[in-house]
């Protein structure tokens, strides 16, 4: 198994924000974890990739434990976090916030070639390079730091809520470069609070409910639960 959690338990101070959870992905998969505001999914990602420590449990990456390994370490193994809230270097150019995505690389001749793949994926970036990260609106905000992470060449992303505050219109495009970022054969685990978008692109979903998974399955079959169209899809 490429990934693999099991029985992840997560506290912060006393309190259980992640209370057993398992899931798993395959080489080249996309899945997600759907939930309301305050499930864990967030702090799924943050554990996954080293921000938080788990109580108990295990995680699983090709082939290793990495549960309490260090966050600086996981990026170097390939693991790259683009946490809710799309943080970027507001003071620093488009340009310069790709830059450091790829502060850990070694491959200086390659790096000049994925940032034209960055740009061909967000065009958007590439006609506004020269410019401060702060100057752009939230949804360039978001492709920027999708951009940025994967300048660190990704064997996993983890997309904390890419769509949230965005325009419909921004959502979709967000969502049409995933698919296509995924397709080109990154794993993507996907959190969403639009359950709607986020089964339409994943292939297999978890859904969270106060730090357990109360439901799994293919994100076709999800999209279809009663429980999920009544408690997730505004019961359409
Ligand atoms: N830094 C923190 N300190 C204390 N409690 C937190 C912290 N971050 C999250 N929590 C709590 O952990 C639980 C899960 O939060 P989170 O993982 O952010 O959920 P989600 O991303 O699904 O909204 C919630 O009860 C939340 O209040
Ligand atoms: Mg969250």
């Amino acid at each position: 198994m490429f990934f693999r959690i099991s029985n992840l338990v997560v506290h912060y101070n006393k309190v259980a924000a992640l209370r057993g959870i398992s899931l798993q992905l395959e080489q080249g998969d996309i899945v997600t974890l759907i939930g309301a505001n305050g499930a864990g999914k967030s702090t799924t990602l943050r554990t996954i990739s080293g921000l938080s420590r788990p109580t108990s449990g295990e995680i699983w990456f090709e082939g290793e434990r990495i549960d309490g390994v260090p966050a600086e370490r996981l990026v170097g193994r390939g693991i790259a976090h683009v946490p809710e809230g799309r943080r970027v270097f507001p003071d620093l150019t488009v340009l310069e916030n790709l830059h450091t995505g790829a502060y850990l690389r070694k491959d200086k001749d390659r790096i000049a070639r994925d940032l034209d793949e960055v740009y061909a994926y967000f065009p958007r970036l590439a006609e506004r390079r020269q410019q401060l990260a702060k100057t752009l609106s939230g949804g360039e905000q978001q492709m920027l730091a999708m951009g940025r992470a994967l300048m660190s060449r990704p064997k996993l992303l983890l997309l904390d809520e890419p769509s949230l505050g965005l325009s419909p219109v921004m959502v979709k495009e967000i969502a049409r470069i995933v698919m296509a970022i995924n397709e080109r054969g990154v794993p993507v685990i996907l959190v969403e609070q639009n359950a709607e978008v986020a089964l339409r692109l994943a292939r297999y979903g978890y859904v969270l409910e106060t730090g357990t998974v109360a439901l799994e399955g293919p994100a076709s079959e999800l999209h279809e639960h009663d429980h999920v169209r009544a408690a997730y899809l505004g019961g359409h």
